[in-house]
């Protein structure tokens, strides 16, 4: 293995839990151009059907399959899909989540009701996907890669009502150390990657509010938001063999942010 080869993944099939978001289809995108096939899964098919015409322009070698991931038999068949068309699964890239924004609330008074949405959401979909995932490499015996998306709120607290959403990343992060030590004797790696705000439509109100972004843009050492692209490097890096020594980690890609907390 020398060179570049080390991030080919040519011959690798990926699954995308999520894959008809903003980031999901951006990250589909990555893995397919470095070579793998991809499974997008999403619950919303027009999402799905939109990315996935995406793909196929671009010329990946894809499948695109709606289905709802907070679902624990759904997610099983929908992995025994993809095992279905492509024959194998290396890569379990985990891109359900968010709507923080949408309920902010008072951490004395967090309401129950979307203290359960924002869990579902963010975490619940984010086990079920990995099990169904990770079962097909245990069976399958050569190993994989597990990346989930975590947020710098998984480490940084934030004084806007975020309490279901800071709890959903933090376990996120607990959760890959945990199955990075479980999982290793089956040679799959376990990472997240943890961004600031990354401009897509799920945080568009916020970033559209100028005083906002101003504030937001002016903690950031680097002076801007991210943008999906920004996490391409890093999603090769932890779903090929140039990471094969590297498991349990949350790198955060904040343009510093958090370096000055
Ligand atoms: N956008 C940001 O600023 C930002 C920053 C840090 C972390 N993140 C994280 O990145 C991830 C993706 O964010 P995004 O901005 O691309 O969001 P998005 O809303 O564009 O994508 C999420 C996708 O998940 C799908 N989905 C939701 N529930 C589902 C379910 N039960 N089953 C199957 N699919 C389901 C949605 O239909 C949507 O297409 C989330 O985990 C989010 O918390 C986002």
């Amino acid at each position: 293995m020398s060179g570049l080869s080390i991030f080919d993944l040519s011959g690798r099939a990926a699954v995308v839990w999520g894959g008809g978001g903003a980031i999901g289809s951006a990250i589909a995108a990555t893995l397919g151009r470095a070579g793998a096939s991809v499974t997008i899964i999403d619950q919303d098919p027009d999402r799905i059907a939109a990315a996935e015409a995406k793909l196929r322009d671009a010329g990946v070698d894809c499948l695109g399959l709606s289905g709802d991931a907070t679902d624990r038999p759904e997610c099983d068949r929908l992995v025994a899909q993809a095992m279905g068309r492509f024959g194998r699964l290396d890569i379990c890239f985990n891109a359900i989540g968010g709507g923080a924004g949408k309920v902010l609330h008072p951490a004395e008074d967090y309401p129950v009701e979307d203290w359960d949405w924002i869990l579902d959401l963010n975490l619940r979909s984010t086990l079920y996907g990995t099990q169904a995932a990770v079962k097909a490499m245990i069976n399958a015996g050569h190993g994989g890669r597990v990346l989930s998306m975590s947020s710098v709120r998984g480490q940084l607290g934030i004084n806007a009502g975020y309490s279901a959403y800071v709890a959903a990343k933090g376990a996120i992060n607990s959760l890959t150390r945990q199955w990075a030590t479980e999982w290793a004797k089956h040679n799959i790696t376990v990472n997240a990657i943890a961004p600031t705000f990354v401009d897509t439509p799920q945080v568009a109100m916020l970033l559209d509010d100028p005083v906002f972004k101003a504030n937001l843009v002016a903690r950031v050492p680097l002076g801007r938001v991210g943008s999906p692209d920004d996490l391409a490097g890093a999603v090769l890096f932890f779903c090929s063999d140039a990471s094969a020594f590297v498991t349990g980690q949350v790198l955060t890609i904040d343009g510093g942010l958090t370096a000055t907390q």
